[in-house]
């Protein structure tokens, strides 16, 4: 039993997509860290930094800090400690940064927070199998995937993945019930999307095998986002 199937408020983590800290510090406490936790981005932790992940955690939200680490295993290992630190909940890094850099990356984290979980970005979902064929890789973008993601949770240990929602059954019928699925492109009715080409509904995104959904605007531009927040918990329904 892993911390998102075991604990309440950690089924829905919510894209603090804000250009500075107060507007996401405004917007955040109308949320209820019982229902949701919140992801921070590049753009927010350039703008305001660690100081904004204390003042969520001092709110009470689990943070996902999503910076999608990629640099030497030296480098990730020191920036994955420098994270944990502060506590946050969610951690990444990218899986095509290869073996030797996952497995620097988790020892750091697992040294340094017991509470902090280290998650794979495998491939993009604006990547495609040109992009792929690009930068020299001849498979297709499911094939990679799954490769990518066999690498990060068998192989070094990692505890999850970010991946799509399309990708969450392939994946889960490979690795098993035990690593963490986060999955973002989730909207509450299956068409349209804002820029996201493929989206999920909550309820096939679970069904699918996903651990937790990641949605930006449909609760950030809601009129109320509170109201927005428990029809989502609703529709994803308790964890196992
Ligand atoms: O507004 P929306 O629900 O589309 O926001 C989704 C969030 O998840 C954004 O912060 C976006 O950067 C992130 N994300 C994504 N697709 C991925 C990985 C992350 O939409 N493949």
């Amino acid at each position: 039993m892993n911390a998102i199937q075991a604990e309440p408020g950690t089924r829905l983590i919510v894209a603090l997509d804000f250009a500075d800290a107060d507007t996401a510090l405004d917007f955040t406490r109308q949320l209820d860290p019982a229902q949701c936790a919140v992801k921070v981005g590049f753009e927010l932790f350039v703008v305001a930094g660690p100081d904004l992940l204390s003042r969520l955690h001092d709110l009470g939200f689990r943070v996902f800090l999503d910076l999608k680490f990629h640099d030497i295993p030296n480098t990730v290992a020191a920036a994955c400690r420098a994270a944990a630190r502060t506590g946050v909940w969610l951690l990444n890094l990218h899986a095509s940064g290869g073996l030797e850099m996952m497995q620097a990356a988790h020892a750091a984290v697992r040294e340094t927070n017991d509470t902090t979980a280290l998650l794979a970005v495998t491939v993009l979902t604006s990547s495609n199998a040109r992009t792929l064929r690009e930068i020299g890789v001849q498979r297709e973008p499911a094939d990679q995937v799954g490769l990518l993601g066999a690498l990060a949770v068998q192989k070094a240990g990692l505890d999850g993945l970010v991946c799509s929602a399309q990708e969450a059954s392939m994946l889960r019928e490979r690795l098993g019930p035990t690593p963490l699925l986060v999955t973002p492109g989730i909207r509450l009715e299956q068409a349209g999307g804002d820029d996201q080409k493929r989206v999920m509904t909550p309820e096939r995104a679970i069904a699918a095998g996903a651990s937790a959904v990641v949605v930006g605007r449909p609760i950030t531009r809601a009129p109320e986002p509170a109201r927005a927040v428990e029809t989502f918990v609703r529709r994803l329904g308790s964890p196992r």
